[in-house]
């Protein structure tokens, strides 16, 4: 895709530029500056056009282009490629085609809608056009296999934070991958690895945040359960797409850095410390069986320890967990 970030510059100062200081500063001829503004135009971007004065940018689509994105972004391994798309059927399956082409780690693949968009387990992930983040960046990190379900929390952890940093509200963790905010579902992680048994080739950490959609927005079926940042905390204005982004590939890389330099503890702490999970009744599901009981703690190895009627101790390395307390539905 081409690339709009420097004539964006120019045109974003707040003052008319004209077509030949454009030219002159961009290095191309007119007819290049003017065949770029109409591109600008066609996607999206609001420039208005006098005669006398020039160019000016009034206003940005609420679109997530790479030349947008990386402004202003001071990361040095999260987006340092990008891939855009305006709809694919999912960015998680994306960055597996990318694997043969061995992808520079932290590739990022983010679309504005999914057409099959997947969950954990087998699951959809419900993904309307324009009012949600898809996300999917390529890792390679050197760590143990044991380590590796650990960067999934890593991830929440860097969410949780992002939201914080960006709303003034912050997200639980509901054990292991999914963020909520006042009972309800705001985001899901899908966690898939590559490589040889024993030997990671890649990481793959997709993320998908519901932001702008309406609750009706939603399929009946998660209704319930499901909400987005912006109706849950019922704001009018639209919720800036581009900035949660920008801020989450900013923590997501502290935290990843800092997980591989000294190790998970501070994102367990903080796991455990805002947690949807832990101190509820819970029936966890492997995929195979489900176990019931109360959550009790999340171990250093990143399994989750339940109580069960009996007393017996269970320990849950992962799974899908639904929490059975009567509050937990409105109480978070
Ligand atoms: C879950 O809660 O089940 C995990 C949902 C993960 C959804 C994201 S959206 C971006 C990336 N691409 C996908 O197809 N899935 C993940």
């Amino acid at each position: 895709m081409q690339e709009f970030g420097e004539i964006l510059d120019l045109l974003a100062k707040g003052e008319y530029v004209s077509g030949e200081d454009l030219a002159a500063k961009l290095g191309i001829t007119r007819a290049a500056v003017w065949k770029q503004l109409k591109t600008l135009r066609e996607l999206g971007y609001e420039i208005t056009a006098s005669s006398r004065k020039g160019y000016l940018l009034l206003a940005r689509p609420d679109r997530l282009y790479p030349w947008e994105v990386e402004k202003e972004l001071n990361t040095k391994i999260m987006g340092q490629r990008i891939e855009y798309y305006e709809q694919i059927p999912s960015t998680n399956r994306r960055a597996k085609e990318l694997l043969t082409e061995s992808p520079v780690e932290g590739t990022l693949i983010i679309a504005e809608e999914q057409t099959a968009g997947r969950g954990r387990l087998g699951r959809n992930w419900f993904s309307p056009p324009g009012a949600a983040l898809y996300s999917t960046v390529i890792l390679q990190p050197k760590l143990p296999p044991n380590d590796l379900p650990k960067l999934t929390l890593v991830a929440a952890v860097a969410l949780s934070k992002t939201i914080e940093r960006e709303l003034e509200q912050r997200p639980l963790v509901k054990w292991p991958n999914d963020l909520y905010l006042k009972g309800r579902k705001i985001s899901g992680i899908l966690t898939e690895l590559s490589g040889e048994l024993g030997r990671l080739e890649y990481l793959l950490l997709g993320v998908g945040v519901n932001v702008n959609q309406s609750p009706e927005d939603f399929p009946v079926e998660i209704r319930e359960k499901a909400g987005s940042l912006r109706s849950i905390l019922g704001r009018k204005e639209k919720i800036s797409r581009l900035g949660l982004l920008r801020s989450y590939l900013q923590i997501l890389e502290e935290e990843y850095l800092n997980a591989l330099q000294k190790g998970f503890a501070e994102s367990l702490a903080y796991c455990r410390r805002y947690s949807a999970t832990l101190g509820r009744r819970v029936e966890v599901t492997d995929g195979e069986r489900t176990y019931k009981g109360r959550a009790l703690m999340i171990e250093e190895d990143g399994s989750l320890i339940l109580e069960a009627e009996s007393g017996e101790k269970i320990k849950v390395i992962s799974g899908d967990v639904n929490l059975v307390d009567p509050d937990a539905q409105t109480g978070l």
